[in-house]
Order: C-alpha cells, then structure tokens, then sequence
C-alpha cells in the first residue's frame, strides 16, 4: 500500500517506516522537523536502501496536504505527529490542542478532499487516567488527567464521529503503553532534544555518563517494591503493530480502539537492574518524592489486539534495555553524534 507517515522523522514514526517498507509498503513522510532530525530519514533510506519521499511542513496546512495527497495519492495515512510532552501540555493547553486535536482535523479534511478512507492514529494509555482496575482493556472508563491525555481522547472521539458519519472509513486507534527500545541496527532510536521526562531513556543517559543519577520518583507506592510499574514495549514491535493495523484497514471498516502492549510489567527498580546488567554500567539512583500526576502501575490487556490484529509483542526486557544500551553508547548525542 502507500502510506502517508505523518511525523515519520520521529522516535516511533522512523521504526514503523522500516516496518513498513520491510513488508513491501511504500512510503511518504510529512514532519515540520519540531521533534526530529532530517537526518534520521537518511539513516531509514540507508537502511532499508529505499526512497523515501519526505515534505517539510506541518500537518495542520492545508494546501500542503493536499499538494501531498495529489501527488503520492495515498491509501492509507498513519498519523504520528503530534506533541506528547504531559508538563508542557498542561502549560500551553492550546498550543496542544492546536496541534494535537487541530492537526488530525486537517488531516481528516485533506484525507476526504482526496478520498483517502484509512487512517491509523496514535493514541495513549494515557486517556484511560486513574485505574479502576487492571490490566486495563479498551472498555476501562476513560478519564485522563493532563492536557495531552484529552487531547488524544478528544481525537479519537473525532475520528468515530468522522467515521460514523462515512461507514465506508476505517480508522484503527492503537492505544501505546510505554514505548522503549531502539531499532537492532543501533542508527535509529530515541534522541530526547532536553532532559529525558520518561524512564528509559534517562537511564541510559546516566549509563553513557551524561547525567550523574536517576531520581526515582517514589520508593512508597503499593506495587512489591514500592516503585511505580509500567508496561513497557519495544519499539520494534510497536511499529509491527502498525503493520498490522494497515492489514486490519485494508479488511475492515469501523473506528476501533486497540491497546498495544505486552501485558507484562516491570518496575523502576527493575528496569534500572536490567538495564545494569544490559550495559555493564553502574546506573546510581536517588529516591525522592512522587512526580505529581503518576499512578502506581498500569498494563495492558492486550487480547483484542492479539485476537483481531493478530498481533502479539514479541520482545523481552532484555531486548529492550540492550537496544537501547546499543544506540545510547554507538550514539551518545544521539542524531548529532553524525
Ligand atoms: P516524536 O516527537 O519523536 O515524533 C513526533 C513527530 O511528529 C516528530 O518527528 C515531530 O517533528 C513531528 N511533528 C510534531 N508536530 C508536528 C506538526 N504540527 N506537523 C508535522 N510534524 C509534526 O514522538 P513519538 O514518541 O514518536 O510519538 C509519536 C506519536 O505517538 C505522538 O502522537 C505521540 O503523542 C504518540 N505517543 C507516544 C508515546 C511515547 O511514549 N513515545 C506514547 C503514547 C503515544
Ligand atoms: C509518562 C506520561 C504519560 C505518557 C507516557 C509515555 C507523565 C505524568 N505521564 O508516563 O502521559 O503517556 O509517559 O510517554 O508524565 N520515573 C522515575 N524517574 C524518572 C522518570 C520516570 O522514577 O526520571 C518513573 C515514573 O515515576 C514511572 C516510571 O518511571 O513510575 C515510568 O515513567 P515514564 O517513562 O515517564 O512513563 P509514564 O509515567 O508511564
């Protein structure tokens, strides 16, 4: 098929093109470059040895769109771009809706300009907020507690209100858990442009000798060892589940929910010690108070995704923290090492 990868420059995006091309689909990027290098889409070419189209502008200009929708006529839309920092979203709330929720509205309008019925959305854990039990399936109450979390809830709603008034449509919102890991070939992967807000990729920051300790945002939680649980998923498989979810569009129609997970969970505690043993490092760590806003644990029912996607994550916490060990330590600036 040919896909239109908004955002495709970025950490998940730039996984799921390879994905992508790796099973015979061609691609076309559209990214403003606000998250992300041009240069990541020269290591994508070189590793897959395939063209990829790429347009520089943002997602919510219209005659872009359609410039793009005219000449790579796409059939199907991934849609990636978006921003997804919780603390900046709660200070410029309209700035986030602008571009999370304004952005797949444009994108929707130029898609039924140009007759384009698929699209495949990025959407969070997030929107589900405080547990009301786990692992969570796609029925749990959604309630999130940010700014970006709603934005992403109010997204979905758009796109099944778009497909309830076109049943032709189909759009497949894959729900992430916690994404990490980095591609097996260490030149593609994570390259946070500030202080790292999640997990992973500040570890392995501490691990290359770029910052000094990991905080560990409270050791007091009603999880074994005290420390928040998550469920973390390698970025490899994330992309697959894009894969999937195209095979699932091009079968089905309707606006359907999927949570992309393992259904396994680990916490801080047991990530900073896999991922000692990943790298041979000594990660130090210092406990200190909650982050405002942080559940204890959280994971994924993944069935649905499983049964109907026939999707299923493969890769291990090993897999995860020795990628992410291999582009940290072959890329220690990440994309600007070049
Ligand atoms: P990322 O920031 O690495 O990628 C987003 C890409 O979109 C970047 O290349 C950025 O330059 C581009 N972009 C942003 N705004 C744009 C605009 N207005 N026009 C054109 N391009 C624009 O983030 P990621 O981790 O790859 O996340 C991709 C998507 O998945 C986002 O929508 C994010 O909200 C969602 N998501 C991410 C996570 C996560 O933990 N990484 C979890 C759940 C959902
Ligand atoms: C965060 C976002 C969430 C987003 C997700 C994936 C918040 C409040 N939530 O979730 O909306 O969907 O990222 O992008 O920002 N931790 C530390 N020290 C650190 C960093 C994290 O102890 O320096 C702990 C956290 O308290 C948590 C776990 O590590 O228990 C994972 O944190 P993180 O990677 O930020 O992911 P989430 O909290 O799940």
């Amino acid at each position: 098929m040919r896909v239109l990868v908004t955002g495709g420059a970025g950490y998940i995006g730039s996984h799921t093109l390879l994905e992508l091309m790796a099973q015979g689909h061609e691609v076309c990027v559209l990214d403003n470059y606000c998250n992300a290098r041009p240069v990541v889409l020269d290591r994508v070419r070189n590793l897959s040895n395939r063209p990829v189209t790429a347009y520089t502008g943002d997602v919510r200009q219209a005659t872009l769109l359609d410039q793009v929708m005219a000449e790579f006529a796409p059939e199907a839309v991934i849609h990636f771009a978006g921003l997804k920092a919780v603390g900046e979203s709660m200070r410029d709330p309209l700035g986030y809706y602008d571009v999370n929720l304004g952005g797949t509205l444009a994108l929707l309008h130029a898609m039924d300009r140009a007759g384009v019925r698929r699209i495949i959305f990025s959407s969070s854990a997030t929107v589900y907020g405080d547990p009301e039990y786990l692992p969570y399936d796609e029925a749990h109450p959604t309630a999130p507690t940010s700014v970006y979390g709603r934005t992403k809830l109010a997204a979905e709603t758009l796109l099944r209100d778009w497909h309830a008034a076109h049943p032709e449509t189909c759009a497949v919102i894959l729900r992430y858990f916690n994404p990490v890991g980095a591609h097996p070939s260490a030149q593609i992967g994570e390259d946070p442009s500030d202080t790292p807000n999640n997990l992973m990729p500040f570890i392995a920051q501490v691990a290359v000798g770029k910052r000094g300790a990991l905080q560990i945002f409270g050791d007091d939680y009603d999880t074994p060892d005290g420390t928040g649980q998550r469920d973390y998923i390698h970025v490899v498989d994330l992309a697959r589940a894009h894969v999937a979810a195209l095979r699932y569009s091009a079968e089905h129609t309707g606006a359907r929910a999927f949570n992309i997970g393992t259904g396994e969970s680990y916490s801080v505690k047991q990530m900073v010690a896999a991922f000692q043993t990943a790298s041979g490092q000594d990660i130090p760590c210092q406990i200190t108070a909650r982050r405002t806003g942080d559940i204890a644990a959280m994971q994924a029912n993944a069935s649905r995704a499983n049964q109907e996607l026939g999707w299923k994550a493969t890769h291990s916490l090993a897999d995860m923290t020795q990628s992410t060990w291999a582009w940290q330590s072959q890329n220690p600036d990440g994309y600007e090492s070049d």
